[in-house]
C-alpha cells in the first residue's frame, strides 16, 4: 500500500531554528509517497540535502518553496498536485524568492520532471534570480483548463533549447499529456492518436487506455485501479430487499480506498477522518471506531463548582455550562452566586440563564448537587428536568442531593432523576415544598408511595410534582416523558404504535395512514399495514431501487400496477 504522511500549514512562519526545522521535515517526509496536506519548504540553506523528497508522488494540498538557497528540488517522482487547499487562496504551486541576498546560491532548476497535472489552482513563480528552466514549461498542459492564474516574474534568463524543459539534463524535457491529445480525448492521452486516450479516471496521464494504466488517479485508487468512488459501505441484497453492509466495503483515505482506516483515524460514513464532525461522536463497535449521530446533543463533560475560585454557579461562570451533558464535580448554588457578590464585583444571576442546565443528564465525579439559594420567583428545580443520575463518590458530609431553605420551592420537578449512587438526600427547611414526600427515595437511592396529589395519569409509584410530565411511571402510555391516556393509534397526522414499555412511537413514514384501524405494528418499514408509496419485498419504500449496488452489479427495478417493485430484465442497463 501507498505510504501516506501529513503535510504542514505553517505558511511563511518557522520556529526560527533551521536545523530543527530541517530535521522535522526529514522525519516527516522520508519514504512518504502521498502528502496529505501541504508541502512547505522555507528558509533552508544551500548546504541542505533534500534527497528524502524523492519518494513523493502526490501532494493533496499546495506546494510552497520560499526564501531557500539550495539549487535543485529533487521532486522527480511528483506526478500530481491536487490543490485541495491553495496558497493565498489561488496557487497550488508557489515558488518565491529563492536566492541568497549576499552570495551566489539560489534555486536553479525545479526538479519537477514528472509533474503533469495540477487538479485545482494556479502557479506563482516569482523572484527566483537564478531559476532558468521551469518558467518556460507549458503550464497549460498541467493546470486545469480555464481560470487557473499563472504568474511568472523576475526569474533567471531562459535556457531550454528547442523544447520546454525542467533542467539542463536531456532527461528533463517536459512530458506533454494534454495539449498534444486528439480532440476525441476528453482529458489526457499517451499518444496523439484518437485511440490513445487515457481512461477518464486518470490524472496526469497514462501508459495505456485502462483504468489501471494511470500515472495517478483523478478520484480514488482502489488497489491499482482508478475509480470514481470506493466500494460502497452498503449494497442492495436482492433476497432481503434491503441495503445491507458490504463485507468488501472500503473507505476513502485521501485519494486511496482502504479496507481499514489507519490508527488514529475514525470511520465517518465512507471516509476516514481524524476527528468526527461537531454533530457526531466517536463510538467504538467491534474494535472499529466510527462517527455516529448524537441523539440530541453530543456528550460534553464540564467542570463543576466547589473549588477555590469557583465556589458557586454565578453570573460570570454560568456560560461555561452551555451544552454540558455531564458535570464532573459538584454543582453548588449559593447566595453569592444567585444574588451576586458586591465584594467580588459579581452581579446577580439572571434566572432565565439557569435554563442552561436543561442539558445536564449526569453529575459525576467528586461531590453533589447542592442548592442553598434559588431565584425567588422560581418554584421548582425543573431546570434539572433531564438530570438522571448523581454519581456521588467523596461525599460532602454524606449527602449527594442537598436542597436547603428555599422558601419559593413548591415542587422539585426532577422528573428524570432515577439514580443516586452513593450518599443520602437532605431536603429541609423548604417551607412550601410538597411533592417530595410522594417519592420513594429508597428506590432512587439504590438503583419511589401512593400519590394522593399526583396527576391521574401517573402510576402508583409517585411523582416529582404536579402534571403528567412529573410521574415516576405512567398508568397507561407515555410519549416523550409525559403520561398520556392513549397513543395515536387511529387518530392524528402521525400514527403511532406502543412499544413493550408503553411508549408511543411513530409508525414508519413510508406507512400509509389507515382510517378506522391501526397503521402499523412496529417501527420498521416492513411493519406497515399498507404502503404510502411503493413496496419492495416486505418493505415500504419511497421509490424502487434504481442503480443501487448489488452483489453482482447494479440493480434496477420498476413499480408494477400494484406498486410493487419488480426487477428489470437483466439486459436492461439503465432501468
Ligand atoms: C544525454 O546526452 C549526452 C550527451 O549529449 C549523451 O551522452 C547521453 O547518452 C544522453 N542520454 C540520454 C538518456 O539520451
Ligand atoms: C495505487 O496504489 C497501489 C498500491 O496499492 C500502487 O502500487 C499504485 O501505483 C497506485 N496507482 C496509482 C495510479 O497511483
Ligand atoms: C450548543 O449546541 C448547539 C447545537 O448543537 C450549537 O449550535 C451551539 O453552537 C453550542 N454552543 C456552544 C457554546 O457550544
Ligand atoms: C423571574 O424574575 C426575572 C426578573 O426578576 C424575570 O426575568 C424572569 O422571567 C422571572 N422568571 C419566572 C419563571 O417568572
Ligand atoms: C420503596 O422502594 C423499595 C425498593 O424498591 C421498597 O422495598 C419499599 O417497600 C418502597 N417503599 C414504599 C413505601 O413503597
Amino acid at each position: 500500500a501507498m505510504v501516506v504522511c501529513s503535510g504542514t500549514q505553517n505558511d511563511l512562519s518557522t520556529t526560527g531554528n533551521s536545523e530543527i526545522q530541517y530535521n522535522l521535515m526529514r522525519e516527516r517526509y522520508t519514504g512518504c509517497e502521498i502528502v496529505m496536506g501541504n508541502l512547505e519548504i522555507t528558509m533552508m540553506e544551500h548546504t541542505r540535502d533534500f534527497s528524502f523528497l524523492q519518494s513523493i508522488r502526490e501532494v493533496t494540498g499546495y506546494i510552497l518553496f520560499a526564501i531557500n538557497e539550495f539549487s535543485r528540488l529533487p521532486l522527480d517522482h511528483l506526478r500530481v498536485i491536487r490543490g485541495t487547499t491553495l496558497y493565498e487562496d489561488q496557487y497550488a504551486l508557489a515558488v518565491m524568492v529563492n536566492y541568497q541576498k549576499e552570495g551566489q546560491h539560489g534555486l536553479q532548476e525545479l526538479g519537477l520532471t514528472h509533474l503533469t497535472e495540477i487538479l485545482e489552482g494556479g502557479v506563482k513563480i516569482i523572484q527566483n534570480k537564478y531559476l532558468s528552466y521551469a518558467p518556460q514549461v507549458i503550464w497549460q498542459d498541467i493546470v486545469k483548463d480555464g481560470a487557473a492564474p499563472i504568474i511568472l516574474e523576475d526569474n533567471g534568463p531562459e535556457t531550454c533549447e528547442d523544447v520546454p524543459c525542467w533542467g539542463p539534463g536531456n532527461d528533463t524535457c517536459q512530458i506533454l499529456t494534454k495539449t498534444v491529445c486528439a480532440p476525441q480525448c476528453n482529458g489526457r492521452c499517451f499518444g496523439r492518436n484518437p485511440s490513445e486516450c487515457c481512461h477518464n479516471e486518470c490524472a496526469g496521464g497514462c501508459t495505456g487506455p485502462l483504468d489501471t494504466d494511470c500515472f495517478a488517479c483523478r478520484n480514488f485508487n482502489n488497489s491499482g485501479s482508478c475509480v470514481p468512488q470506493c466500494p460502497q459501505t452498503v449494497i442492495y441484497n436482492k433476497h432481503t430487499f434491503k441495503l445491507e453492509p458490504n463485507p468488501d466495503a472500503k473507505y476513502q483515505y485521501g485519494s486511496i480506498c482502504v479496507s481499514q482506516c489507519p490508527t488514529n483515524f475514525v470511520v465517518d460514513g465512507s471516509s476516514c477522518v481524524s476527528n468526527c464532525p461537531t454533530h457526531k461522536m466517536e463510538v467504538e463497535k467491534n474494535g472499529v471506531k466510527r462517527c455516529e449521530l448524537c441523539g440530541g446533543l453530543c456528550p460534553k463533560a464540564c467542570r463543576g463548582t466547589g473549588t477555590q475560585n469557583r465556589q458557586t454557579v454565578d453570573a460570570l461562570n454560568i456560560d461555561s455550562f452551555i451544552n454540558c451533558t455531564k458535570i464532573q464535580g459538584s454543582l453548588h448554588f449559593l447566595v453569592t452566586g444567585i444574588h451576586g457578590d458586591d465584594y467580588n464585583n459579581i452581579p446577580a444571576l439572571d434566572p432565565e440563564k439557569l435554563k442552561i442546565f436543561n442539558t445536564v443528564r449526569e453529575i459525576t465525579g467528586l461531590y453533589i448537587l447542592s442548592i442553598q439559594s434559588w431565584p425567588e420567583n422560581m418554584t421548582d428545580l425543573s431546570v434539572f428536568s433531564n438530570l438522571q443520575t448523581i454519581q456521588g463518590r467523596t461525599l460532602y458530609r454524606g449527602y449527594s442531593l442537598l436542597v436547603m431553605k428555599i422558601p419559593s420551592l413548591t415542587s422539585l420537578g426532577l422528573r428524570s432523576l432515577q439514580r443516586i449512587n452513593d450518599g443520602s438526600v437532605y431536603i429541609t427547611g423548604n417551607k412550601k415544598l410538597c411533592y417530595h414526600d410522594t417519592v420513594n427515595w429508597t428506590r432512587i437511592l439504590t438503583s419511589i408511595e401512593m400519590g394522593h396529589v399526583c396527576d391521574t395519569l401517573c402510576s402508583s409509584e409517585g411523582c416529582w410534582g404536579p402534571g403528567p410530565d412529573q410521574c415516576l411511571s405512567c398508568k397507561n402510555y407515555s410519549r416523550g416523558g409525559t403520561c398520556v391516556p392513549e397513543c395515536m393509534f387511529v387518530t392524528g397526522e402521525t400514527r403511532e404504535f406502543a412499544d413493550a414499555s408503553g411508549e408511543c412511537m411513530p409508525c414508519h413514514p413510508e406507512c400509509k395512514v389507515q382510517e378506522g384501524k391501526e397503521t402499523c405494528i412496529g417501527p420498521g418499514a416492513d411493519e406497515c399495514v399498507a404502503c404510502a408509496n411503493r413496496q419492495d419485498g416486505p418493505h415500504c419504500v419511497s421509490s424502487c431501487p434504481e442503480g443501487v449496488m448489488g452483489g453482482e452489479g447494479v440493480i434496477f427495478k420498476y413499480p408494477n400496477k400494484q406498486g410493487r417493485c419488480e426487477p428489470c430484465h437483466i439486459n436492461c442497463t439503465q432501468g
